[in-house]
């Protein structure tokens, strides 16, 4: 092993000592509530396919016929050769679903949110402002814009108005998650545009967990919240996540789109993503649409799980979405949670520094309409077992 190595494998021996390892595992079945790892079987609880429809045969078929259609790779960057007609259906279909005057596909929601803050904020003069749970998507592309970032305590409006009243900069920005991936809650949107109106901000969301879930006919958070599109709202939401496809959009005003096209790093510089996934997409985009059933189950379930963890030792953070945390403190006492229940044939990931704050490790309970009030109560039972075990 050379010097090099040698240092990373210390590193990971540190990890390793602290119970921060990250292990990938290989699922050898499709994305659903019923999983296989190796030869064991699991109920899982872990995915972000909320409306279950990663495997529904409409979009599994309009993928295979987009395949067929277009071929496999858009080959090339959106500008050069790779905008083929599914690409610019997808988009517009989304404009007309979010409400938005125009949007923009990318590959991946990081991509999109490397897109958006560093390209509206560029001068180390500007100010972005950000809930301090905000996804390391949008920390990331906080650093890229090399703007000064003031980070306020998770929701605090009354600090974050101080803040933006304190600011002498020309442009800024409050930027915020949605629903937040890893508590669940939902940004108080109305009040995030209320200040940024005020002091003449953008306001740029990202809604990964809301879209598809949230709103009338799944339509996100801002419709949740009661905020109609406004030029001053960026907004950017997954495909992967309850469109059950893969990929991501920007929704704004027509200026801002033309301009990530003219200026996004991150739109520019890579290839489109295959046109079949534009395909799917589309197909998505109705079944959230008609999904009103789907959405109303899955809050059946959400409710059926917060009345019965409530009295477990470990608080379950206030959360009206899918995603569901127990809150269980330190690294070890959380990956022992999680063997605990894979043990008995389930799984719920063990959420861990960095991906949250030191000290708020987590199971994170993540519910889909595809799972069954049944399997639903399985792990309620477990997670009362286990608790009745330790205490
Ligand atoms: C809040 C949030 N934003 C952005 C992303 C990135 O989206 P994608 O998986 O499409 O890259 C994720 C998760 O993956 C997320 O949870």
């Amino acid at each position: 092993m050379c010097s090099l190595e040698n240092t990373l494998q210390k590193e990971l021996s540190d990890l390793a000592e602290q119970g921060l390892t990250r292990t990938l595992r290989v699922l050898n079945t499709p994305c659903s509530p019923r999983i296989r790892m190796g030869r064991q079987k699991y109920l899982a609880f872990a995915s972000n396919d909320y409306l279950g429809l990663a495997t529904h045969p409409d979009l599994t078929r309009a993928l295979a016929e987009g395949a067929s259609a277009w071929g496999c790779g858009s080959g090339a960057a959106h500008l050069l050769n790779g905008h083929l007609r599914p690409h610019a259906m997808l988009e517009e279909a989304l404009a007309t679903f979010t409400g938005f005057a125009r949007c923009l596909t990318f590959s991946s929601g990081y991509l999109a949110n490397l897109a958006v803050t560093p390209t509206l904020i560029t001068r180390r003069a500007d100010e972005i402002f950000a809930d301090r749970l905000n996804h390391a998507s949008l920390i990331d592309a906080v650093r890229l814009s090399r703007a000064r970032q003031h980070r306020y305590p998770h929701g605090d409006l009354a600090t974050l108005a101080r803040l933006l009243s304190a600011s002498q900069a020309k442009t800024k920005m409050i930027l915020t998650d949605a629903v937040f991936s890893m508590d669940g809650d939902i940004a108080p949107l109305a009040d995030l545009f209320e200040l940024a109106e005020r002091f003449d901000a953008w306001l740029v969301v990202d809604d990964a967990h809301g879209f598809g879930v949230l709103g009338e006919r799944g339509a996100g958070s801002l419709s949740h919240c009661g905020l109609p599109p406004h030029a001053r709202i960026v907004l950017m939401a997954t495909l992967g996540k309850a469109a059950g496809i893969g990929g991501a959009f920007v929704a704004a005003s027509e200026t801002v789109i033309e301009y990530l096209i003219n200026r996004a790093r991150s739109f520019i510089f890579t290839t489109a993503q295959p046109p079949a996934l534009a395909t799917a997409a589309l197909a998505s985009l109705r079944l959230i649409a008609e999904s009103a059933e789907r959405r109303a189950h899955l809050h059946d379930l959400i409710r059926q799980l917060r009345t019965s963890l409530c009295e477990l030792p470990w608080p379950l953070l206030a959360s009206e979405t899918p995603i569901q945390s127990l809150l269980t403190g330190d690294n070890q006492t959380t990956l022992r949670l999680s063997e605990s229940l894979k043990k008995r044939g389930i799984w719920v990931p063990a959420i861990r520094p960095p991906t949250v704050p030191p000290g708020m490790a987590r199971l994170r309970i993540s519910l889909s309409a595809a799972h069954t009030e049944k399997e639903v109560a399985r792990l309620i039972e477990a997670l009362q077992e286990i608790a009745g075990e330790i205490g």
